[in-house]
């Protein structure tokens, strides 16, 4: 507090996600209607290290929620994960006279968000990655947008496929979790997708032998499904066609799918979530991540929120392959 001024400070870390800037622009504008100082830290975490900071204007953030990326950029950093770089992003954090600190980023930033909590900072998180990786919550910025440029690549590979009666083998990124894949599966009417929340179960094998019954049945085209964490697709294309003798091709979507401009979905929870961030540190709330279940935002103690567990449901899967007869 300065002169009776609460000061905010947002950052964004990890992986860029569609919808930042949307999160950004909420945080920044209800704390300045709020009468608060708001600082924008550069690049994550290391911004906060090395005390690379801006003061935001309301100015600053307009023209910003229709683009990709951050406007505050982004970094992973090393740093945060050893004791001399937390102590560090704590003393800034003192330094800079913060009431709280905004951090928009993925598991990664969350367990800075807990390091610097334990320092005595007040940390509020929203979840912002394409992967949808988080377990507190069933929605993260980037998430919609990424999986419709996925859903949008799985539509003009089957036109083709189609077109050359071939296979398509696509992969979508992800890291550890396969959602952005199994979404694009069930929405993209995938004939198989191999997700690291299946692996062991669905095998190669097994991928080969429904492209030859799909042959037998009389399908021209099949398009499978990949997710990051599974990898593999180049073989696996290679594979299908020497086994089947259908020709397959393979494409690696890779970075595309975190580009672009953010959805209307991820636009408006990302303004919604900017904005609760910045009334949680104004309503002095203390250590929190921002969620949104069932229908509804939630505002969860950063501690609990960070044990909580979840799983993909199997009934995705089964819907897949139920749906590609
Ligand atoms: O976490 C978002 C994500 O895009 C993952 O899907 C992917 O595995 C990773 O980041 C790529 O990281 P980088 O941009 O550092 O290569």
């Amino acid at each position: 507090m300065e002169n009776g001024q609460m000061k905010i400070g947002v950052l964004t870390s990890g992986g860029d996600a569609p919808g930042m800037n949307a999160a950004i622009r909420g945080v920044v504008r209800t704390a300045l209607n709020k009468g608060c100082k708001v600082i924008g830290i550069h690049k994550g975490y290391i911004g906060l290290i090395n005390g690379d900071i801006t003061e935001f204007s309301s100015k600053d953030v307009s023209d910003i929620m229709n683009r990709g990326g951050t406007i505050l950029h982004t970094a992973r950093c090393p740093e945060m994960m050893t004791e001399a770089g937390i102590t560090r992003a704590a003393a800034i954090y003192n330094i800079l006279g913060l009431d709280g600190l905004v951090v928009i980023g993925g598991d990664g930033s969350f367990r800075g968000c807990k390091a610097l909590a334990e320092r005595g900072a007040n940390v509020i998180g929203i979840p912002g990655t394409i992967d949808l990786d988080i377990a507190c919550t069933e929605y993260t910025i980037g998430f919609d947008t990424a999986v419709n440029t996925g859903l949008d690549a799985v539509r003009r590979l089957r036109d083709t496929s189609s077109s050359h009666e071939r296979c398509s083998v696509v992969e979508m990124m992800g890291r550890d979790a396969g959602y952005i894949a199994m979404w694009c599966a069930v929405a993209g009417g995938a004939e198989e997708v191999l997700v690291p929340e299946n692996k062991g179960t669905v095998t190669d094998d097994m991928v080969i032998e429904q492209i030859l019954m799909n042959r037998s049945r009389g399908k021209r085209h099949n398009l499978v499904v990949v997710a990051e964490g599974v990898g593999g697709t180049v073989k696996l294309a290679k594979k299908i066609q020497d086994i089947t003798g259908i020709q397959t091709r393979a494409t690696v979507l890779g970075h595309l799918q975190r580009g672009g401009t953010p959805s209307a979905v991820d636009c408006m929870h990302a303004s919604m979530m900017g904005y609760l961030a910045a009334m949680d540190i104004i309503e002095g709330k203390k250590n929190r991540i921002i969620a949104y279940n069932r229908g509804r935002y939630e505002s969860l103690d950063l501690n609990e929120a960070l044990s909580m567990t979840k799983k993909m449901d199997d009934e995705y899967y089964n819907v897949v392959k139920l749906l590609s007869i």
